[in-house]
């Protein structure tokens, strides 16, 4: 029986677009913090990208990013605009931090320029609306930067709920976090106000809602009670400085209940820090069978353990353990060549704004209905 069960989430062959690097894609880079060496990383393995240009606020910053990582005949903006309107290029990345995300990418796909905007997609759903209507308009490729859609635990996961053999879903249970995790690597812009917009429930909420959103076919968001809450990061004795709990000025908890469209029930809980290992794994139930996916730190690819799928064999309830799935090469690469061929053979976006609009209306709606206090409906405008 378990065989048979696994036979049918076997691999599906993807085929592999052979690189013509005769003409050079011109992409540029916004925002030249943490993340955007991850980006540089990536492209500079595809022999069909040229790197032309950089922009950062920060007076300085992009010229010594370049110096760091070796980026030689590039021009150094700062800001996007600047990089938008001196440059003739194919796509940039959107590596700023949350709060401009969506003015740049908005400029960008005004200009007729393609953008892999880095994740959560924004702060607000009325940006992200915003966004997706600059998209429509400009018909260029706009895609959100989840790697982990790339990793094959997590596409194993959208497998077994596709393949039916849960059933009709109706209820998914999703989150995770960490016991302290709040981050400030490199300063305080994931904790400003002014610069993160929203915490733990965009940094890493996102990814846990696009892990089981993705699974089941992205379903439109109806009604969501929200809660959030700030007692580590506002508390100086949880943060590396005492002055950053005063800077603190965004979630590092939050919960939500969502209900979905086709009666599935969400709920949804998040943590950068709290006192507990994890808020729980995150389960798919159908009514033919049941999902678990073990908690992790952070699902941006990663699984606490095997899958294991509940179900009842000729009246014995039994499961099935789904074998952790080796990745053949990195996500981040991958989100990157799928972008660069998005673009290049007009391809449609490989993680698109038109599914991680659902996502954003989540998190913006567990952020507003926590500020009102009450359940509130959530509406996303027909845009297609
Ligand atoms: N996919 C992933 O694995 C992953 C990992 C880390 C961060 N991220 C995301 O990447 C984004 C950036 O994170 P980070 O850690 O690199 O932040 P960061 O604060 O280190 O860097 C962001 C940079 O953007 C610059 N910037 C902001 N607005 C700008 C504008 N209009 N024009 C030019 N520069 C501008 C800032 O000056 C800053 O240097 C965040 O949204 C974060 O959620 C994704």
């Amino acid at each position: 029986m378990a065989e048979s069960i696994l036979d049918r989430f076997d691999a599906v062959q993807v085929e592999e677009l052979k690189v013509d690097s005769d003409k050079k894609l011109k992409v540029g880079i916004i925002g030249t913090g943490w993340i955007a060496e991850a980006h540089v990383h990536s492209y500079a393995k595809c022999p069909d990208v040229e790197i032309v240009a950089l922009a950062d606020l920060v007076p300085g910053k992009a010229e010594k990013f370049a110096d760091d990582y070796g980026i030689d005949n590039v021009r150094f903006y700062p800001s996007h605009k600047e990089l938008i309107d001196n440059e003739e290029l194919d796509a940039v990345s959107v590596c700023t931090y949350n709060a401009t995300h969506a003015e740049c990418t908005i400029y960008a796909l005004e200009h007729g320029v393609a953008v892999l905007l880095e994740k959560p997609m924004c702060v607000t759903l009325e940006e992200a609306i915003e966004i997706r209507k600059a998209e429509i308009k400009s018909g260029k490729v706009l895609s959100i930067g989840f790697q982990p859609r790339f990793d094959e635990n997590m596409k194993m996961v959208k497998k077994i709920v596709q393949s039916g053999e849960l059933g009709e879903v109706y209820y998914v249970q999703t989150g995770g976090g960490r016991r302290r995790g709040i981050p400030t690597p490199y300063g305080t812009t994931f904790i400003e106000k002014e610069t993160g917009g929203i915490g733990a429930l965009g940094d890493i909420g996102c990814y846990s809602l696009d892990m089981v959103m993705n699974a089941i076919g992205y379903p439109k968001p109806l009604t969501v009670t929200g809660y959030v809450s700030d007692f580590f990061g506002k508390n100086p004795k949880y943060m590396p400085k005492p002055e950053y709990a005063e800077k603190f000025g965004v979630d590092d908890f939050a919960a939500g209940f969502v209900r979905l469209e086709g009666g599935i029930i969400l709920d949804f809980r998040i943590s950068w820090a709290m006192h507990l290992d994890t808020p729980g794994d995150s389960l798919i139930l159908g009514k033919n069978a049941g999902l678990r996916i073990p908690s992790t730190g952070c699902w941006n690819g990663s699984i606490g353990g095997p899958l294991k799928v509940y179900h009842d064999v000729a009246g014995k309830q039994v499961s099935t353990e789904i074998p952790e799935a080796k990745n053949d090469g990195d996500n981040f690469d991958k989100k990157i060549r799928s972008f660069v061929d998005a673009v290049k053979y007009n391809l449609p976006a490989p993680v698109p704004a038109k599914e991680i609009i659902y996502n954003q209306a989540i998190l913006d709606g567990i952020a507003k209905s926590a500020a009102l206090g009450r359940e509130i409906e959530i509406h996303i405008p027909d845009l297609d």
